[in-house]
């Protein structure tokens, strides 16, 4: 439970959206999950949604696979916003000038924040050229957003935070509705309002399929004014066995945060998953380019779900698909911003070329 105790309560407001997030006494979210994982399961092909994944456990085992040699990415977006965070934020206030002739000032806004790590990049800069700043954190996990608000609070005096709690969909309505100045609306500027920069860090984006993509970029544009700004993250296409290699680690951490959304169902809603008869499966396809992960059934058998009050059974090698995870490059990415009212305004990569930083300039 996100909770204020030891935490600066001046500088810290906390919305529980109420949809999803791992707080256990918010009982529509249990109900919710009953529903999609009844869903998922009596579907063909069985599926059930990347977001579950993200319980307390599947948080921090999710901030250990940042952690791993296979997981290139989160230390390429690292490299990238160490050397380039200074250079993205003045990008950002340049943009256009404000309203009043000054300098603007950023707000950031970060959707899927988890532990806020490579935020702190951002922060750091952005404090070195304006002297308060004001972040709107965005995660499913009310356990990440503590942590990740505990630290930052005592790393940023001059950091006020906002933490909404809640799936992407209840973020971006609640955006909607506490918003009053909506893009397009170039008659109603309000000069005291600060340009937003968006953060949709590491390889969120690419849990999307690409028409969802697309969908949730047009929709967090309409909470957006013309000349803020996304800082999209994109991981890169490249050779399949370094990317099968990625979700698929040797230690067997990625097989341990992937099954554990069994032990989720086991846990809330009664199941009897066995563990030791389910495999991870991580599978690159490059025609589509998208890593995709599954739960692999080693057997013909049959599982409980007792609070669904429901049986389902598993031929063996059929599978749950529980991710996707796609990679770009540099075309589809500057596409995606045309379609969904955002211009590609410059691209960032690492050394090695694995990994993107895309600032997206909300435009006309
Ligand atoms: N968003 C992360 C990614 O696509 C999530 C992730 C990493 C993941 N490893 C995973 C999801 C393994 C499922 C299984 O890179």
């Amino acid at each position: 439970m996100l909770s204020s105790e030891n935490m600066p309560a001046e500088r810290l407001t906390i919305h529980h959206l109420g949809v999803d997030s791992d707080a256990a006494e918010v009982k529509e979210t249990d109900n919710q999950f009953a529903a999609d994982v009844r869903q998922g399961l009596s579907s063909t092909p069985k599926t059930l949604y990347p977001k579950y994944f993200y319980d307390e456990l599947g948080s921090q085992l999710f901030d250990a696979i940042c952690l791993l040699p296979e997981y290139y990415l989160t230390r390429a977006e690292e490299e990238i916003l160490s050397e380039h965070a200074d250079t993205i934020v003045r990008a950002a206030k340049d943009i256009a000038p404000a309203d009043d002739g000054g300098d603007v000032r950023l707000a950031l806004m970060e959707f899927g924040s988890g532990s806020a790590i490579k935020t702190q990049r951002i922060i750091e800069a952005a404090l070195r050229v304006q002297s308060e700043l004001v972040l709107t954190s965005i995660d499913i996990s009310v356990s990440a957003l503590e942590r990740a608000a505990r630290v930052l609070l005592q790393l940023f005096p001059n950091l006020s935070l906002t933490a909404l709690a809640g799936d992407y969909d209840a973020a971006l309505d609640f955006l909607h509705d506490t918003q009053p100045h909506l893009a397009h609306d170039a008659t109603h500027k309000d000069t005291a309002r600060p340009r937003t920069l968006a953060l949709f860090l590491g390889s969120n984006i690419g849990n999307f399929n690409y028409d969802e993509a697309i969908a949730f970029l047009r929709r967090l544009r309409l909470t957006m004014r013309d000349d803020d700004a996304l800082l999209l993250g994109a991981d890169l296409r490249k050779d399949p066995k370094i990317l099968e290699a990625a979700y698929d680690d040797a230690l067997g951490v990625t097989a341990a945060f992937n099954l554990n959304i069994l032990v989720r169902i086991n846990r809330e809603l009664g199941a009897d998953f066995k563990l030791e008869n389910f495999r991870h499966l991580a599978r690159y396809d490059d025609v589509e380019g998208s890593v995709k992960i599954y739960i692999e059934s080693k057997r013909e058998q049959i599982v409980h779900l007792k609070g669904l009050e429901m049986e389902v059974s598993f031929a063996e090698g059929e599978r749950i698909h529980t991710e996707n995870s796609h990679k770009y490059d540099h075309a589809t990415l500057s596409a995606m911003a045309r379609e969904t009212g955002f211009d590609l305004a410059q691209t960032w990569l690492d050394h090695d070329a694995q990994f993107s930083s895309n600032l997206f300039v909300a435009g006309n």
